[in-house]
């Protein structure tokens, strides 16, 4: 063999090696799950809580309760403090938003732990509807859709929201916003609850259940975190981005709806 012959099978020996070892590692472990999966228990709808994954699932409950921390955020933004409100900073929201309930009470958001209790204690409720209960969590699908679709969207809301023992602690309103608002608490694969997002995906001609990986750690944030308005019919949720994805179209969208007519504009 010259000297070139050598180098090359010593290349290809090299080769064969390093990818005889990945084909092995893959075969021998080709699923590598550092989470194991737990039965998590729905007894009284525990499956919607967090406390029925604490447990099972030390460290993501442990991190999540972090939410339920005060003081400042160290990001500058947010912070799980109560009650920071942006009508005392900007008095003009209470004008600007008459006949809208931005100008009844509008705090800073904070950590999804306190989404209960601060939905519970707010000014904002009567006369709101069940729709309200939609982006705290899922009790709105394990419990509602899956009885009577969307009927309860028009209950009271005082009928349609989760049960509570104590409206003003994190543990006494533990079935709200849980783990199950992201993650299927049979598989912990990740999840969306959210029907009315589900629905105006569809009419945007997207199927969530067709959605990748990497899309669904989008769509779970998205499920909540959008622009909405409740059906006249019905008091069901949809998007206004089934008119387009740009500002302009969505307007366009909103145009007939009456959430966004404030009195201020109608009496002019
Ligand atoms: C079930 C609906 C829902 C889902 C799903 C959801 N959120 Fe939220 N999020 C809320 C609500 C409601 C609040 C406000 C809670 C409060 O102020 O009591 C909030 C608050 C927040 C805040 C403000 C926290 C602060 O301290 O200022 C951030 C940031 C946030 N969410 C990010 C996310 C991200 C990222 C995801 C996805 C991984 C997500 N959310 C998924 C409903 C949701
Ligand atoms: C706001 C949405 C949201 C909530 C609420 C939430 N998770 Fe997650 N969780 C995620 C996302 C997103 C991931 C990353 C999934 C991925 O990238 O595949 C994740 C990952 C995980 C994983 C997998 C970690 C790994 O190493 O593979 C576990 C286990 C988990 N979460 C448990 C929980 C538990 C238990 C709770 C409740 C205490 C919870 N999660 C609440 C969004 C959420």
């Amino acid at each position: 063999m010259s000297k070139l012959q050598k180098i090359l099978a010593g290349i290809v020996a090299v080769c064969a090696l390093f990818f005889g070892f990945v084909v092995v590692r893959l075969g021998a472990a080709p699923n590598d799950d550092s989470v194991k999966l737990a039965k998590i228990s729905h007894e009284n709808y525990a499956h919607v809580g967090k406390e029925a994954y604490k447990e099972a699932y030390p460290l993501e409950y442990n991190s999540y309760m972090k939410n339920n921390q005060g003081g400042e955020s160290p990001t500058g933004y947010g912070g799980s403090d109560p009650g920071k409100s942006y009508i005392e900073m900007q008095p003009e929201i209470k004008e600007n938003f008459k006949g809208y309930k931005f100008s009844v009470q509008y705090d800073v958001a904070r950590g999804h732990t306190w989404a209960g209790v601060d939905q519970l204690n707010s000014q904002r409720i009567p006369p709101q509807k069940g729709n309200c209960i939609v982006c705290k969590g899922s009790w709105m699908y394990d419990k509602w859709y899956k009885e009577s679709g969307w009927d309860f969207a028009s209950l009271p809301f005082a009928e349609a929201t989760p049960p509570y023992t104590n409206k003003d602690t994190v543990e006494g309103t533990d079935l709200y916003m849980g783990c199950s608002s992201c993650h299927d608490p049979d598989t912990m694969e990740l999840r969306v609850y959210q029907q009315g997002f589900v629905e105006s995906m569809a009419l945007k001609g997207i199927d969530i259940s067709k959605a990748s990986h990497n899309e669904m750690r989008g769509y779970v944030c998205g499920q909540c975190h959008n622009e909405y308005y409740f059906m006249a019919e019905d008091g069901r949720v949809r998007h206004p981005f089934i008119g387009g994805w740009e500002p302009e179209e969505q307007f366009q969208q909103d145009q007939p709806k009456a959430e966004f007519q404030p009195k201020l504009r109608k009496k002019a």
